[in-house]
Order: C-alpha cells, then sequence, then structure tokens
C-alpha cells in the first residue's frame, strides 16, 4: 500500500535555527514530510549531522549549516549557502534560543543578562536581516520562537522574558514593514515543552517548575514538540495566507 503524502510546503525551502533539537528539529522532519528542502542551522554539530543523515536516508533533503545566531557572520553565511544550493528562501523558522538558571533580578549578574538577550532576540535579529533580504523579490514566511515568557512576566526570569517580549516587538515591527513585499512574519509563543532545554540533563528546569507549569495550563499536561511544529507548518504554509504580525499561542491554556 502507497501512502498519500501530504505535501504543503512542495517545492518550498526552509531554514530552521535551533534545528538540531526538540521543538526545531521536529519542525525540521515535519517540513521534510511535507515537501520542504530543510536547511538545519544549528551550533550543535553531531546532532545536526546526524538529523541530516536520518532525513536522507528517509528520502528527504536537507543539510546542516554551522549557525551561532550571535555570529552575524554566520547568520550572514547561512543565507548565501541555502540561496548557492537552492536558489531560493521560502521559509525561516528562528528558533534558537536558551534558557537561564532562574535567579532574581539583582543577581542574574550583568553577563547572564547580556548572553540571553544576545542568543534569543539579538540572534533573531541577526537571521531575520539576511533573511528579510533574500525574501525581498518573492514573499515569504518567517516564524520566530518567542514564548509565553514574551506576553507575561515570570520571577526569576527577567532576562529570558525580557528576550522573549522583545523577538514579539521585533516580530510585528518587521511584519508592518514586509508586509507590502509578501513577507509574513509571525511569533509561536509555546508553554512547556518537553524538550531537552526543559527535560534534559543540562537543563535549568526543576522538577517543581515542570509541575507548576503543568498544573497552570487547563490540559494538565506539557506540549510535545510535534504539537508546536503542526503550528509551525500551518505560519509556514499558504494555509495562513493572510495572518502576519500576530502571536500563536500554544500553551495548553496556561495563560487562559
Ligand atoms: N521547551 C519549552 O518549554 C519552551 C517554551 C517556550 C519557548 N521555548 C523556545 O523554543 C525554542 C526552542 O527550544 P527547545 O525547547 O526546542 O530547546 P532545545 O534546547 O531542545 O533546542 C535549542 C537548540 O538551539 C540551539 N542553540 C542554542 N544556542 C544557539 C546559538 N547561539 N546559535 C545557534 N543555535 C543555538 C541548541 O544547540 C539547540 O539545538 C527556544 O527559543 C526556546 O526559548 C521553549
Amino acid at each position: 500500500m502507497t501512502l498519500l503524502q501530504s505535501t504543503l510546503l512542495q517545492d518550498k525551502v526552509a531554514i530552521i535555527t535551533g534545528g538540531a533539537s526538540g521543538i526545531g528539529r521536529v519542525t525540521a522532519e515535519l517540513f521534510v514530510k511535507e515537501g520542504a528542502s530543510v536547511v538545519i542551522a544549528d551550533m550543535a554539530r553531531k546532532e545536526g549531522n546526524e538529523l541530516v543523515e536520518q532525513i536522507k536516508g528517509q528520502g528527504g533533503e536537507a543539510f546542516f549549516q554551522y549557525l551561532d545566531v550571535c555570529n552575524e557572520r554566520d547568520c550572514a553565511a547561512l543565507i548565501d549557502t541555502t540561496l548557492q544550493r537552492y536558489g531560493q528562501l521560502d521559509i525561516a523558522f528562528n528558533n534558537a534560543g536558551i534558557f537561564a538558571t532562574p535567579a532574581l533580578t539583582e543577581d542574574q549578574g550583568l553577563g547572564l543578562w547580556r548572553r540571553v538577550l544576545d542568543v534569543n532576540l539579538t540572534g533573531v535579529f541577526n537571521c531575520m536581516v539576511h533573511e528579510l533580504r533574500a525574501m525581498k523579490s518573492r514573499g515569504g514566511s518567517i516564524i520566530n520562537t518567542a514564548s509565553i515568557a514574551g506576553l507575561s512576566g515570570t520571577p526569576g526570569s527577567s532576562a529570558y522574558c525580557a528576550s522573549k517580549h522583545g523577538v514579539i516587538g521585533l516580530t510585528k515591527s518587521a511584519a508592518l514593514e514586509y508586509g507590502k513585499q509578501g513577507i509574513r512574519i509571525n511569533a509561536l509563543c509555546p508553554g512547556l515543552v518537553a524538550t531537552p532545554m526543559t527535560q534534559g540533563p543540562e537543563s535549568s528546569f526543576s522538577n517543581r517548575m515542570i509541575d507548576m507549569a503543568v498544573n497552570n495550563a487547563a490540559l494538565r499536561r506539557q506540549a510535545e514538540p510535534e504539537e508546536l511544529a503542526q503550528m509551525a507548518l500551518w505560519l509556514a504554509s499558504d494555509k495562513s495566507s493572510y495572518v502576519t504580525g500576530a502571536q500563536f499561542v500554544v500553551d495548553g491554556g496556561a495563560t487562559a
């Protein structure tokens, strides 16, 4: 029996930053299944290359590009390499991000503040600058991963919250600037998602934080990365053709 393949992203080229793990990784797999060629851009070379091998082994098209979103030259090279290889860029999922060990604002330290803002906010900006230039002639869809921490405060996470509020402001402003060129730009706001960021050996999330978030959600559970990937897919595809400058909450009802 031949399974019917859905092809929402047929002939599209997508970049996914933070594509080697968690939400980015599962989104890369879904985009490939839907017909896209996917550039997995991440600092994690081993995991990124393994994912590319897996995708190619299943007949999909992907390649890995090393990227530190804090490095402007890496971001420029990512878009150049993508255009050289595929000749176009249709979708950019700016999703790389870090969390920080919770601390009171006064105890956080300027170094940690700068690091979190640099990766989570300036990193999105660095990528967008080059993505926008590449998309200007034919339009496209940019999806920036913010968080429900971009919508309200979280005690102990002021740097993370500030960075994600910033992503939403950046998303809305750029959407207003580039709508006339056919570039749609939206923000994705996950609640708690089961990924290495929240549950891995190097996670700064405590069991208490996870329990609190689960109890806070109307659905009384955390999200699977696939549930975020489905929203990213809709935003990436032409199904969301009249949607721009908006934020999409996928949080099991936590902010309700
Ligand atoms: N997991 C959650 O509960 C949750 C909730 C809200 C928002 N988010 C956001 O979702 C996004 C993805 O998170 P995740 O949970 O999949 O995390 P994850 O840790 O599983 O994946 C993040 C990926 O980003 C990469 N990365 C980190 N710094 C980078 C840099 N400087 N340059 C390039 N790549 C870099 C990592 O190598 C990793 O592969 C992040 O922006 C995060 O803030 C996650």
